[in-house]
Formats: C-alpha cells, sequence, structure tokens
C-alpha cells in the first residue's frame, strides 16, 4: 500500500484522552482523527460521573491514592496512583481556566459528591450528569481554536504499519466503509477508547467496541490485563443500545436497589448496601436479572422531583422510555462499562511498540486494577494525556507540514451486523459478570467462528482480537479479582495479585 506521509503527530481519537492530547502538544502540527463529528461518539462525553479529585482541605492525593489502591484489589500500580492523585487539582483548574462549568459553592468552592469506596466527597461535577459532555464541549471547542490542530473526521483508523521495528503509520478507511489507505506518520497517539461494545449490554456509545485494542494488540503490542472489564450495576434495562447509564451519584443521594418482591436486595449482601464497590453490586444486580427478579432502581423517596432537574440526563432517558422516575421504578441491569485492561503503557504513555503512545481507556497504565474507583476514568485520561504529549514531544522532532487530504476511497463492507450481534452474545453469556471454565471456552470457540465469518473484515478482526485476550486472560486467571469473577475459582489467591501481560500471539497459543 503506498499511501501518503505527514510530519504531523496523528491522535486516533476524540474524546477526552485525545482532544487533551492535541491540546498539550500545540503548537506542534498534530492531525486529530475522529469516525464521528468532533464531540459525538466518544464516551468520555456520556461520562455521567465527573472527575474525582481531592479538592476539599480535609482531603488529600494520598487518601485518594489509597481509596484508588483499595478499589482496584491488589493490582493497581502504588507509583502510578500517586502520581494521578497529585495531578489531579491541577487537571480541574485548566479545565475550569478553558471554560467547564463545574458546579460551585456560593463561596466560590467546588461542589464534590460522594461515589462508592471513596471515603471523602471528591467527584467534581456538572449539572448532576452532564460533566462528559460539559468538559468535552470546552475540550472541542479550545481545539477548534488551536490553528496546529487539524481534525479529520469520519475516518476510522483500521491498523497499524510497522516498518524497522517501529509504528510508522496507520491504515485508515471512511466509517462508513471503504478500502484502506495508508497514513505514515512519525508518531501514533492511540486515545479511542475502549470495548464495552463486545457486550450485549453496554454504556459505551455505538463505535466503541475494542477496536483501538485490537488493533494495537494485532500489531504486537502487549496488552496488560484484558480479563479486567468493569460491568456498571445500573445501566437502565429500557429497551435501549447502547443501555442509557443511571449514574452511581443518584445511589450516592439515597436510591435504593430493590427487585419485584419490593425486596432492598443490597441490604443482604454487604454493610454499605448499595454504596458496595461496584463489582459487587453488579454481580447483586446480575444475578437478580438472571432470578427474573427485575432490579430496579427507587429514586422517588430521595430525589422526588430533583431527579428531573438535578439529573438531566438520567431524566431524558426515563421521558424516551415513557417512565416517570417521580413516581415509578427505574428497570436496571449490569453493563459493559469500561475496560480496566488496554495496551500496556510506561508512566509516560510510551507502548511496548516504538512509535505508538496509547491513553485513555485504550491504554492499561496500572491505575486501576482490578476494579476502577468511580470517576477515576476521566482523571486518568487527563493525566496521561498530558503525559504522553510531553514524552511525544520530547523524542519527535517537529516538522513543517501542511494539512493532509485524504484520497477518495472506494466502498467496501464493514462488519457484518449478524456476526457482530453473535460475538457480543457470546461476550456476555462466556466473558461476562459471572465467569466459569465452560462457558469462557464456549466462548473462544464462538470467537473463531465470528472471525471466520468475515475473515477480511478488518474492523470485525480488531473486535475479535480483543474479545480473544479478554476471554483467554479470564480463562488463564484462576481466581477471582475486583471485576473478574469465576464461579469455578471464587477465592482471591493473595492480598497482592500478578498483573496479566501478553501479545496477541502469546493469546493465541495459550
Ligand atoms: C457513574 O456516574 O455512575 C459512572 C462514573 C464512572 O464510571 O466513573
Amino acid at each position: 500500500m503506498n499511501g501518503i506521509a505527514t510530519g504531523r503527530i496523528v491522535i486516533l481519537g476524540a474524546g477526552l484522552a485525545a482532544l487533551t492530547a492535541a491540546l498539550r502538544l500545540a503548537p506542534r502540527p498534530v492531525l486529530l482523527i475522529s469516525p464521528d463529528p468532533l464531540g459525538q461518539g466518544a464516551s468520555s462525553a456520556w461520562a455521567q460521573g465527573g472527575v474525582a479529585a481531592a479538592m476539599d482541605p480535609a482531603d488529600s492525593p494520598e487518601a485518594h491514592a489509597e481509596d484508588t489502591l483499595n478499589a482496584g484489589a491488589g493490582l493497581v500500580d502504588p507509583e502510578i496512583a500517586h502520581l494521578v492523585t497529585r495531578a489531579a487539582r491541577a487537571q480541574i483548574l485548566d479545565l475550569t481556566e478553558i471554560g467547564t462549568p463545574f458546579d460551585r459553592t456560593m463561596e466560590g468552592g467546588y461542589v464534590l459528591s460522594r461515589e462508592a469506596a471513596h471515603r471523602a466527597a471528591r467527584v467534581v461535577r456538572v449539572r448532576g450528569d452532564q460533566a462528559g459532555a460539559e468538559i468535552t464541549r470546552a475540550l472541542v471547542a479550545a481545539v477548534r481554536a488551536t490553528p496546529s490542530v487539524q481534525v479529520l473526521e469520519g475516518f476510522l483508523a483500521t491498523g497499524l504499519e510497522i516498518a524497522d521495528g517501529r509504528v510508522s503509520g496507520v491504515r485508515l478507511m471512511r466509517e462508513s466503509g471503504s478500502a484502506e489507505t495508508l497514513l505514515r506518520a512519525p508518531a501514533i497517539l492511540l486515545a479511542a477508547g475502549g470495548s464495552g461494545g463486545l457486550y450485549a449490554v453496554t454504556t459505551n456509545p455505538p463505535r466503541i467496541a475494542g477496536q483501538a485494542i485490537g488493533m494495537a494488540a494485532r500489531a504486537g503490542a502487549v496488552i496488560a490485563d484484558p480479563e479486567f472489564v468493569q460491568f456498571h450495576p445500573t445501566a437502565m434495562d429500557v429497551g435501549e443500545d447502547p443501555a442509557p447509564l443511571a449514574t452511581e451519584a443518584l445511589r450516592g443521594e439515597g436510591a435504593h436497589l430493590v427487585n419485584n418482591a419490593g425486596e432492598r436486595f443490597m441490604l443482604a449482601v454487604h454493610p454499605d448496601a448499595e454504596l458496595a464497590p461496584r463489582d459487587i453490586v453488579a454481580r447483586a444486580v446480575y444475578l437478580q436479572s438472571q432470578a427474573g427478579q427485575r432490579p430496579a432502581l427507587d429514586t422517588r423517596g430521595c430525589l422526588g422531583a430533583r431527579v428531573l432537574t438535578d439529573f438531566p440526563a438520567v431524566a431524558g432517558a426515563c421521558t424516551r422510555a415513557g417512565i416517570d422516575p417521580t413516581s415509578e421504578l427505574i428497570p436496571v441491569a449490569a453493563a459493559a462499562h469500561y475496560h480496566m485492561g488496554g495496551v500496556e503503557t510506561d508512566r509516560n504513555g510510551r507502548t511496548s511498540l516504538p512509535g505508538l503512545w496509547a491513553c485513555g481507556e485504550a491504554a492499561s497504565t496500572g491505575l486501576h486494577g482490578a476494579n476502577r474507583l468511580a470517576s477515576n476514568g476521566l482523571l486518568e485520561a487527563l493525566v496521561f494525556a498530558g503525559r504522553c504529549a510531553e514524552s511525544i514531544a520530547a523524542t519527535v522532532p517537529v516538522a513543517s507540514t501542511g494539512a493532509v487530504v485524504l484520497p477518495d476511497l472506494s466502498p467496501r463492507p464493514l462488519p457484518d451486523p449478524a456476526l457482530v450481534a453473535r460475538l457480543r452474545r457470546a461476550m456476555t453469556a462466556g466473558a461476562g459478570v459471572v465467569r466459569d471454565a465452560v462457558g469462557l471456552t464456549q466462548c473462544l470457540h464462538e470467537i473463531e467462528a465470528v472471525e471466520a465469518g468475515q475473515p477480511d473484515c478488518e474492523v470485525l478482526r480488531n473486535m475479535t482480537a480483543t474479545a480473544r485476550l479478554i476471554a483467554t486472560a479470564a480463562l488463564a486467571r484462576r481466581e477471582s479479582r475486583g471485576a473478574h469473577f469465576r464461579s469455578d475459582f471464587r477465592e482471591t489467591q493473595g492480598a497482592v495479585g500478578r498483573r496479566t501481560r501478553m501479545t496477541l500471539v502469546e493469546a493465541m497459543a495459550l
């Protein structure tokens, strides 16, 4: 493939991590490539929680790091936890500076809310559940006003090109399906999201289905902790795909989980009931669903009509579903929400492949371990986007370069929707909230069958590569830890765990 060359740093993705890195690299010429119009289609724009940061004088980055370590169930890298939590305050101030309208107190401080497994109120928010949307809006405006950033919308990355042992370019196609073209670049930053769409029920936007991790894996990158997929306990079970999120902040405000017998089932599961660690609540909700007990969230007593004004995203999804949350229950289900694993990086965002950096949900930095602490996802994206930008700037010489114009590309098919649906069913059944050896083995057979169904479709192969890594690592981990629960190996083997590191070739040989 001949393709074209650019001196620009190429950033793949359009969420918080990608936008932040583009700004931090300015005035270096950057090409930001997004399948969707900027500001749409990335998971971070849908994030309802907010950004965790020790902003209260009574709180501290050390306490935040300790909570991160505890939630991560023995797999968090302590150095990374301290590095990220120490950088949190500055991130909030920077986002405020570029116009993010965080909720403020009468005295001018930040309104902080409490989420599960945080010992203190430390989540900075915007109008209840609008943090992701508003931070994205502010970053998009800043990127659009930065002349060094060229934005290319409507293109999807399908593969990485390797030359002389380093990543030398990326293959691109139109998001609507087309032949590929090769774009050679001095450095590539992968910030294109996680893998929720590999599962039948997910809170992630439609295109976020493991393509970024799979693409790096197929190029030979080391993938860390792929088996750790976080399931959110309260996606709204209202027949929408993706499933709308009912933010954990509702439970922080006192919302209860009940089943169709009216029983508040979390009371019997954990002393913290609805505010138990996310994996525990997700498993309880999943088991209620499996038993036909129809779990639901009750916001009536604690919030009343306030749910409509204080949680506009939740209220909007209720309206679409014909539910009045002031008088009715909100049906919920556990949904794939965040991938803790991903492309392994060092503390500067460098992957095992020279020329490739990664940040955001596509990366595995060691911050989240086996169970991400709520609202640490956006924080990690912000901190590591900055570190990647610094590392790239220190490594890659500046080149003067014009705008990139991609050639016309002839139409080609996208993944067969029936195969994608089969993959999603297989992952949910075999590599979902509760796993065992029989289900995982069956899931791996299904992944092979899906691959064989459309072997020349690069997008599907990227998805199945990630699916294979998740299922293989889950089968190899013969214990339960954090979000990875094996019904045939229920115990956790030691307080401190062993991180998984594997290439796709190694996964295929297991
Ligand atoms: C939520 O608002 O419940 C999600 C927050 C997060 O995933 O960090």
